[in-house]
């Protein structure tokens, strides 16, 4: 079921989300609602705060050979390099910036069964998983984006 995305301004995309503890039947609805949400918007990637939801559970596909990745209560446990580069964001309709981001980013995460698992990506994966993981504590794009970008139309996340 597709859900409604908050946009800025909205104070739920502000706050620090809570650990999700309990993974049962709720939490993977939620994550099949905010992968159809995420599809239906054109976008690689959705936070659960971004469709009101106060937890720690992201959705990314970035349309390379990972697919469909589910990441439950994820942490950066490494960072190497940099990329400068275009972004936006499913909350911040019409608008994209440029943005500083690692170039590799190793992820520590729970699937949805409460397995932990590690994951590394480069490049645009890499900066899905730090725009991601910043939404779960309050943070958007905007707040680092080193200036607004007018003229052009990519990825949303
Ligand atoms: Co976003």
């Amino acid at each position: 079921m597709v859900r409604k995305i908050l946009t800025l301004g909205d104070e739920n995309l502000r706050k620090v989300c809570k650990p999700m503890q309990k993974f049962d039947l709720r939490l993977w609805l939620l994550l099949r609602d905010m992968a159809d949400t995420m599809y239906k918007a054109d976008g690689v990637g959705l936070a659960a705060p971004q469709v009101g939801i106060l937890r720690r559970v992201v959705v990314i596909d970035v349309q390379d050979e990972h697919g469909l990745i589910e990441l439950i209560n994820p942490e950066i446990i490494a960072a190497e390099g940099e990329q400068a580069g275009s972004e936006g964001c499913l909350s911040v309709p019409g608008r994209r910036g440029y943005v500083t981001r690692p170039q590799k980013v190793t992820v520590r995460a729970q699937d949805r069964k409460g397995k932990f698992f590690e994951i590394t990506g480069e490049d645009l994966l890499a900066r899905a998983f730090c725009h991601e993981i910043d939404h779960l504590d309050g943070v958007m794009y905007v707040d680092k984006m080193d200036h607004e970008i007018f003229d052009d139309a990519e990825e949303e996340s």
